[in-house]
């Protein structure tokens, strides 16, 4: 902490409740009001300051992990003789009593004990006496508080986890309703190769697999305990960090009580997780958007999961998707905020720390909400195969078959690729599509073209042929559908 010592010639006190002339010092309290850490301290921290620099507002979230966690110290510290047994049991349901209160609504959160954590050490001294006030030995508020957010942040990637997992159980789904449902495939946006629209879907289910595996592999680096890092040296106590690990099921502890204070990577990782969700949720509702346009007409919108327009009575619009869209961007914020914050700390904790608090939990608003609703949304969503397949008859989807019908016949694939070109070339200046070419202009463009060449322009045909691992073809479709079950189930 530090600061002016005693005779320091820039300590400046004025006696209180005289009036200053800064604005921060406007609502100063006419008897300096007791910190915890106020010993030194002679003035009341100004109103303004109090306001500025106090967390409680919002991380008070965190109230039952920081329980959790002093239960678990508590515990420690009677185990290794450093507390009686009954001192820490007394702690203990003094802990479980403040528990009751903030969960039954009648704690009283007072800013002026600035965070969390003194709000609820300073209650517990209230109910239980001076027991109370051992709590805090070996231990300081930047290992508390590092301890604390490690395990909330656990606790919601993990439920994102499991909100990510019932994203791909739907998905796989719809999939397996339309292995056999066929709509445009699209590079650049135009037109590129029939695709199924499971195989699409399922696209979808890979990337959320991902999100889930990522999610899992951030959880195994934030839970772990750095309590017993104390301030930043550690402490003279004879702690034992891995009985605190073992209590609250967490997979390890920290090896340097410096990096364990000023690490705030969980916070980054998580929030990098929670951005690439972001990221595919938004894809996924800029196609829905584009599907629902009835140029498209592609989906029909679930009315649970759409608005209407306060003066145009024909409208329904993809609103959901849209908020989902717009939403990615203040998780993208929040990423950034993070990594901006860590950016330039020196060893080992700042207070600019705390503000790892609202980005983290602005993004937990978003993307619980996010991966709930587009899991409702799918779930409902109708879709109109018919206007995809209908789809499939504009721009040429089936020309690479025809240029692959062509090396069939022997014509090296360059070769082939120009003269399918002339046969979209023909078919376009008629407006038709390739297999509504006769026989004998196809047979003017290459003579090797036989009546055999009209099953394999058929889209399905073109589905069907892609079956090797991955492809969109229905076995390959269904191959994946397995793969994912099995990780579903696992
Ligand atoms: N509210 C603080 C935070 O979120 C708690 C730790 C404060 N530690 C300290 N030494 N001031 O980071």
């Amino acid at each position: 902490d530090g600061g002016p010592g005693e005779g320091d010639p820039f300590q400046r006190v004025p006696s209180p409740g005289t009036s200053s002339p800064s604005s921060l010092n406007k609502g100063l309290p006419a008897m300096a009001e007791k910190k915890m850490w106020g010993g030194r301290f002679r003035q009341a921290t100004a109103a303004l300051v109090e306001e500025y620099t106090q967390s409680v507002s919002f991380d008070r979230a965190l109230y039952a992990q920081d329980i959790a966690g002093s239960k678990a110290h508590a515990r420690m510290l009677a185990r290794q003789g450093v507390l009686t047994a009954d001192e820490a049991a007394r702690i203990v349901e003094g802990l479980d009593m403040v528990l009751a209160e903030i969960e039954g609504g009648t704690f009283v959160w007072r800013r002026e004990l600035e965070d969390v954590h003194m709000n609820i050490e300073s209650r517990l001294t209230e109910l239980v006496g001076d027991v109370g006030k051992k709590l805090h030995t070996g231990r300081s508020r930047n290992d508390q508080v590092a301890l604390d957010f490690r395990l909330f942040v656990s606790d919601r990637i993990r439920v994102w986890r499991g909100l990510a997992r019932d994203l791909v159980a739907v998905l796989a789904e719809r999939a397996g309703e339309h292995a056999h449902t066929l709509l445009p495939g699209c590079t650049h946006m135009q037109p590129a190769q029939p695709v199924s629209l499971g195989h699409h879907l399922l696209a979808y289910a890979w990337m959320l697999r991902r999100d889930a595996e990522r999610l899992a592999d951030c959880d195994r680096r934030t839970r772990v305990c750095p309590l017993g890092a104390a301030a930043l040296a550690g402490t003279t106590y004879p702690l034992d960090p891995a009985y605190v690990a073992e209590q609250l099921d967490m997979y390890g502890t920290f090896r340097n009580s410096m990096d364990a204070v000023s690490d705030r990577d969980f916070v980054l990782e998580s929030l990098f997780c929670g951005a690439t969700i972001m990221a595919h949720l938004s894809r996924l509702c800029e196609e829905i958007i584009i599907w629902a346009n009835p140029a498209f007409g592609f989906v029909r919108l679930p009315d649970a999961y759409a608005t209407g327009s306060s003066i145009m009575p024909q409208k329904k619009n993809p609103d959901v998707a849209e908020i989902m869209r717009g939403k990615t961007g203040r998780v993208y914020g929040a990423l950034t905020a993070m990594l901006t914050t860590v950016k330039g700390l020196p060893m080992t904790y700042n207070r600019d720390m705390q503000e790892d608090k609202e980005p983290f939990l602005d993004c937990d608003r978003t993307v619980s909400a996010s991966l709930e609703i587009m899991a409702g949304m799918l779930r409902e969503l109708g879709f109109n195969e018919g206007r995809m397949r209908a789809a499939l008859r504009a721009g040429f989807l089936n020309a690479t078959e025809l240029a692959d019908y062509l090396v069939g016949k022997g014509i090296p694939f360059r070769e082939a690729h120009h003269l399918t070109g002339a046969a979209v070339a023909l078919a376009e200046e008629r407006s038709i599509t390739l297999e509504e070419l006769p026989l004998a202009d196809l047979q003017g463009i290459c003579d090797r073209i036989g009546d055999d060449v009209y099953a394999v322009l058929d889209p399905a045909a073109a589905v069907a042929r892609r079956e090797m691992p991955g492809g969109t073809g229905p076995t390959s479709v269904a191959a994946q559908l397995a793969e994912l079950a099995g990780w579903l189930e696992g």
